[in-house]
């Protein structure tokens, strides 16, 4: 089932609330690749795609929002840098065992889980503390 993005993942910034819906929008559409991949096969090219962009997306987000929660002096900013490591860490290691032309189903269902656990946790207890700087 899509996760939708609502107010309830604001953190009051407009640029880090724009990178999150991105966000959501990728982690669903993942979910329709894994559906589709059932029934007629992955999507090679979409896969890419979505590679491409999780890369770039843990690179750049990640550091923009640290960045915000440093300037604003954000209580929860070694938190989440300490989360944001983690993933990358996760990440990272995904990277290592699986490519866009290989990866399965299972493979993409594990990291699709871990997305939408991202996105329903981490943004809603760590990211929404820059909401009160
Ligand atoms: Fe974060």
């Amino acid at each position: 089932m899509p996760i939708e993005w609502n107010e309830q993942y604001a953190v009051g910034d407009a640029r880090t609330d724009s990178q999150h819906r991105n966000l959501f929008t990728y982690v669903n559409r993942l979910e329709q690749l894994i559906e589709e991949g059932r029934k007629r096969g992955l999507d090679r090219q979409a896969v890419e795609n979505l590679f491409i962009f999780l890369d770039a997306y843990v690179n750049t987000h990640f550091a923009y929002e640290e960045l915000c929660m440093t300037l604003r002096a954000c209580p929860a900013a070694r938190k989440n840098k300490e989360a944001h490591d983690k993933f990358l860490a996760f990440w990272n290691e995904f990277n290592r065992q699986h490519n866009p032309n290989s990866v399965g189903l299972v493979a993409l269902e594990e990291l699709h889980a871990a997305l939408a656990g991202w996105l329903t946790q981490h943004i809603c207890r760590i990211d929404v503390a820059l909401r009160k700087n």
